[in-house]
């Protein structure tokens, strides 16, 4: 499975790189890639623009038809917006939550989400 991922100060880069997949990191300048593949989003948090730059993706060629699921990582001190861009963007395009993390995740994070991921490939 592809991971399509954004990380403005490193940590979701880090905790992606952790997974052993396929990735994309976008580049906020050009958000406009056109995925053909199955994928899964893996997002950090922020007010805003992040949102919107991943709406911007999923809106570009057919990809929002290829989202699969999505991972959200934050920071729990922001209690009720603890990942709340992954969860604002699960509710618009009905994508299912994988798993939410903080920061560059657990190797506890590692392994739930490759088992989510496994099991994405195992259904479709
Ligand atoms: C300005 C700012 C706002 C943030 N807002 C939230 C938030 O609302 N909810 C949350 O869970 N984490 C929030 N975070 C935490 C980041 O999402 C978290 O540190 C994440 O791991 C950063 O990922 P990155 O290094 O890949 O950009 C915020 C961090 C910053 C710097």
């Amino acid at each position: 499975m592809l991971i399509v991922y954004i990380s403005l100060t490193g940590q979701t880069r880090k905790f992606v790189k952790k997974l052993n997949m396929d990735l994309l990191e976008l580049n906020p300048a050009n958000p406009f890639i056109e995925i053909n593949q199955p994928f899964i989003i893996v997002t950090p948090t922020y007010d805003g623009e992040v949102k919107e730059w991943l709406e911007d993706f999923l809106e570009t060629g057919q990809n929002k038809e290829f989202a699969k699921g999505i991972a959200g990582g934050g920071n729990l001190n922001f209690g009720p917006l603890f990942v709340s861009t992954a969860k604002a963007l699960s509710a618009t395009y009905d994508i299912p939550i994988l798993h939410q993390f903080e920061f560059q995740g657990t190797d506890e994070d590692v392994r739930i989400l490759k088992k989510a991921v496994n099991d994405l490939d195992n259904n479709k």
